[in-house]
């Protein structure tokens, strides 16, 4: 059976496997004595490793305990840290390897982490991560390459480009349109239809009051409450929120 992460393993079909197979779980997800359960699970390769590469592999073992989708081979890195090959990450799963190494692993999709460098990765191998205590609304739209961690909101009609990274509890309320690589730390909040434009960073905590623009490239800063609308690159900081400074390359 072609497996994908839509059509991988049905929670009816996972009771059959677990009936006819021996399957251990462990704060990893479902692993060894399930060879024919990880034959219908669809390889997957995080981007990346640090601290959030790390609590992804958590994420994807969140996801295989309600249905079994995700076989995590290990972790890809770039050039620069080849130092790391064969250094295991989080339990079992290691460093494969660097970015040069992706057609070795042909089959297997990719999940991007925060900070992961080459844009360059092949569009259709990259999927969304969604943790399941993250709530979705059925009519908001994601891109590819979307993280979404622990207790984040998507309201409806929402439409999100891609590469997505949002922290536990962020919030995107209902019709709020987001461009690429939008980055929302914890508990980061925004009200209804509010637009953000692509590469904003959106701090730990900060509210955006409802139906504002967001310029790209700013940066709200942790705490601030934005009332008004924000300027391309600028960084706000402040509750209400003012004007700290323009967003060098620096971030
Ligand atoms: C906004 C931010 C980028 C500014 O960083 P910076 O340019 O290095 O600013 P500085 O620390 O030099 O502070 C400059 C001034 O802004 C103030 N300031 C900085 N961040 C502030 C904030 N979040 N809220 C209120 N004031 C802030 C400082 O008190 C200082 O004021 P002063 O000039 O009157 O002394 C940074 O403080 C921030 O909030 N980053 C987001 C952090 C975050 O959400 N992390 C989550 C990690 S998962």
């Amino acid at each position: 059976m072609e497996t994908d992460a839509t059509t991988a393993v049905t929670p009816q079909s996972w009771g059959q496997i677990k009936d006819g197979a021996r399957i251990e779980e462990t704060r990893h997800g479902w692993s060894a004595g399930a060879t024919e359960l990880a034959s219908r699970m669809t390889p997957l390769i995080i981007l990346g490793s640090g601290p959030h590469a790390r609590e992804m592999a958590d994420i994807v073992a969140q996801i295989n305990r309600h249905v079994p989708t995700w076989d995590l081979l290990g972790y890809l890195v770039p050039v620069s840290q080849s130092d790391q090959r064969g250094k295991s990450l989080i339990g079992d799963h290691c460093c494969l390897g660097t970015y040069d190494a992706l057609d070795e692993f042909a089959d297997a999709r990719l999940a991007w982490s925060f900070g992961c460098l080459s844009p360059t990765f092949p569009r259709e191998r990259v999927i969304n991560l969604v943790s399941p205590s993250a709530f979705v609304a059925s009519t908001a739209q994601l891109g590819t390459g979307c993280v979404i961690y622990p207790g984040c909101f998507v309201g409806h009609d929402a439409e999100i480009g891609d590469r997505l990274f949002a922290l536990p509890g962020a919030t995107i309320n209902h019709d709020d349109v987001l461009g690429d690589d939008v980055t929302m730390a914890s508990s980061a909040t925004l009200a209804g239809q509010v637009t953000v434009g692509d590469g904003c960073y959106l701090g730990q905590s900060c509210t955006v009051r409802q139906e504002l623009r967001i310029g790209p490239g700013a940066m709200i800063g942790m705490g601030a409450v934005v009332i008004s609308d924000v300027s391309p690159k600028s960084v706000m900081v402040g509750n209400p929120a003012r004007h700290l400074r323009d967003r060098d390359d620096g971030g």
